[in-house]
């Protein structure tokens, strides 16, 4: 893959549009977890001290080409220190910019053209800059305007967050360690089935949690009780798991749920096997049995690729167990030097940020749904329309 880099390249002076991905959580007008706005600090820094006058382009939420002012970018400029522009087509500011000035736009989502990928407001954003650069990897599966409308018109490089991504992921995907173990967990059948072929392909084993294996195993004909699965995808599950059997993958699917009788943090956690369960019983996180499994696959292998947490993570300390056992298996093998992990996908890095093992890890990747489609082999149009700038 040939990408033009910002390494090298002289930028004193010029106007540049940057596209980075600061859609991350905010609660109470705070950001609870800054991982993507730090992994787009060096390309931010790299332009500033090269004496650019670099405008940051960045979208927040689905606000449906509205200006809805519950996802304005105001606590992200705060955050970073720098100047909100509160209307992304404003140009006026950069009349008054100086060398190594960074400002940021307003949510280029608040505009109808952003989504559709709009030629004429491509046109709009892309007018006063020199050049653009793209350093957002999360957002870079959407053809929108400010990934590849404005990339259609200025010379366009990439940042060195979004050559990093493309490096590190390929690489595992292209030539990975083996044995190679994927752990894909989550909620729904229906988003990850491109990625579970694709890593069924690949892996030589994989290990389907969460909800999913829930379905999974209601397709194998196991009780699952009153917990969240997806009949409808029962033969797709099928069609997955003889699919791997072709591709010769081992396939562990859950043996045991921690279960309670409501849908809540604070509910008492049972361990229970799938023959166990009664009719009324929720799952909640991994078993500790399904756990103990994993975490002897993560110790036998030689690569990991893990998305998606097998529990709610989120509600620590009864049901981020099993999550947090895979997070912690991860990185203490990689630690001892013993495995190649890679991590992508938002609920999936909070549990490795909330273990404190984040720093661990051989890549985090910044991408959620960017992250499934790259590893699933698909073209990701941010990047596609890089490789051919001219
Ligand atoms: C993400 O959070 O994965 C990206 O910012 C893309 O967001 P979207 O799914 O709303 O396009």
């Amino acid at each position: 893959m040939k990408l033009r880099t910002i390494e090298n390249l002289d930028v004193r002076g010029k106007y540049v549009l940057l596209r980075d991905d600061f859609n991350v959580q905010i609660v109470d007008g705070k950001i609870t977890d800054a991982f993507r706005i730090e992994q787009s600090m060096p390309t931010i820094n790299m332009l500033r001290n090269a004496g650019a006058r670099v405008a940051i382009v960045a979208h927040r939420g689905r606000p449906k080409g509205e200006r809805n002012m519950e996802f304005t970018l105001s606590p992200i400029a705060e955050f970073m220190g720098i100047k909100l522009i509160p209307d992304c087509l404003d140009k006026d500011f950069l009349e008054q910019m100086q060398d190594g000035d960074v400002v940021l736009l307003e949510n280029v989502r608040f505009y109808e053209g952003e989504e559709k990928n709009d030629p004429t407001f491509a046109a709009d954003l892309a007018r006063g800059f020199d050049l653009f650069v793209n350093d957002a990897f999360a957002v870079s599966h959407r053809a929108h305007a400010s990934t590849v409308g404005v990339a259609e018109i200025l010379p366009s490089y990439v940042g060195t967050l979004l050559a990093s991504e493309i490096e590190h992921l390929a690489q595992v995907m292209e030539n990975p360690k083996r044995p190679l173990l994927s752990i894909v967990a989550g909620s729904k059948v229906s988003t990850k089935i491109g990625v579970l072929k694709a890593l069924a392909k690949l892996s030589d084993t994989l290990i389907v949690g969460g909800a999913l294996g829930t379905t999974f195993n209601y397709a194998l004909g196991a009780k699952v009780g009153d917990s969240l699965y997806e009949a409808n995808q029962k033969d797709v599950a099928l069609e997955i798991l003889e699919f791997a059997k072709q591709n010769n993958c081992q396939v562990l699917l859950p043996i045991d749920k921690g279960v309670a009788k409501t849908f809540a943090p604070d509910a008492a956690r049972t361990d229970k096997e799938y023959k166990d369960f009664d009719d009324d019983d929720i799952i909640i996180d991994a078993g500790k049995l399904t756990t103990e499994r994993d975490v002897a696959a993560i110790k036998s292998a030689a690569t990991v690729i893990w998305n998606g947490t097998v529990g709610m993570a989120e509600w620590m300390p009864t049901w981020s167990y099993g999550s947090f056992a895979l997070a912690n298996a991860i990185a203490e093998q990689t630690r001892a030097g013993k495995l190649e992990s890679i991590v992508g996908g938002g609920d999936t890095v909070a549990a490795l940020q909330a273990c404190g093992v984040k720093g661990d890890i051989t890549y985090v990747s910044t991408g959620g749904g960017a992250f499934l489609e790259f590893v699933e082999g698909r073209t990701l149009p941010g990047i596609a329309i890089l490789e051919n700038a001219e």
